[in-house]
């Protein structure tokens, strides 16, 4: 299985998300082999993009959760919430989240804890900066980081562990990672992630996020190391992420 899930961040209004949903559920229309789709609008439009998805395949994410369900914790949204508005998944630890409002470690497991105790389907972003690449240290850092959220969380049997290795200086750059960086880390991440945790291949998604476009997302997506993709800019625009999506079909149809 082949995941597409588009991160929108802080942008968009009700209206303009309601039809960019629309617009994606016109893309996937017809398509017997398409990959799972999720969508991950900023919380204002989650309510409404709910009623434009339901009864399509189609999936809803949110970006970010509160670490507790519940409590005196001003301005925060929680898993409980995120259910209510029938919330599939929930993206942790986004690298914007850990360098511009300081989420550290320790913060990002006790999200990915709260997460993995609910309905929704926790996504762990990690991956270097520029520096730590620069310094052959890229493995480690991203290491630490899964050390950090998964060693010896309490993961329930039946729920799966996504991680998206989002190398930092990929992100939002237009220059993504090569196929060969990719592969190498993925294999990296899946065998930690099966080091870390009880799960076997089948229980663990690693995806790949920054600078992914229409022009580089079938390269990607043929690989077998490469179970999806985390979209952030091109999937605020339909033509772009339609093209995406595009590259996920054609994947899956070469490869059955
Ligand atoms: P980008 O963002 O696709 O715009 O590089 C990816 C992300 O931040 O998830």
């Amino acid at each position: 299985m082949k995941y597409i899930v588009g991160n929108w961040k802080m942008n968009l209004g009700i209206r303009e998300s309601v039809a960019l949903a629309r617009g994606v559920l016109r893309e996937l229309r017809g398509e017997d082999e398409a990959p799972e789709v999720v969508l991950c609008p900023p919380f204002t439009a989650l309510s409404e993009v709910r009623k434009v998805l339901a009864r399509s395949r189609v999936r809803l994410g949110a970006q970010n959760c509160g670490t507790e369900r519940s409590g005196a914790f001003t301005g925060e949204v929680s898993v409980a919430m995120l259910e209510d508005v029938s919330c599939s998944f929930v993206t942790v630890g986004h690298s914007e989240r850990r360098t511009i409002f300081n989420e550290t470690d320790d913060i990002v497991r006790k999200k990915l804890s709260v997460a993995m105790e609910s309905k929704l389907t926790p996504i762990l972003c990690v991956g270097e900066s520029k520096e730590e690449r620069d310094a052959d240290r890229a493995k480690e850092f991203v290491q630490g980081q899964l050390a950090a959220s998964l060693d010896g969380l309490n993961i329930p049997r039946s729920k799966p562990v996504f991680v998206a290795y989002e190398p930092v200086w990929a992100i939002g750059s237009g220059n993504p990672a090569t196929v060969a960086e990719i592969i190498d880390m993925h294999q990296f991440i899946r065998n930690e992630v099966l080091r870390l945790t009880n799960k076997d291949e089948e229980g663990v998604a690693v995806l790949y996020g920054g600078s992914v476009d229409e022009e580089n997302a079938y390269q990607y997506l043929r690989e077998r190391e490469v179970d999806g993709l985390l979209v952030g800019g091109a999937s605020l625009k339909l033509q772009a992420f339609g093209g995406i999506l595009r590259a996920g079909i054609d994947v899956i149809v070469a490869q059955q």
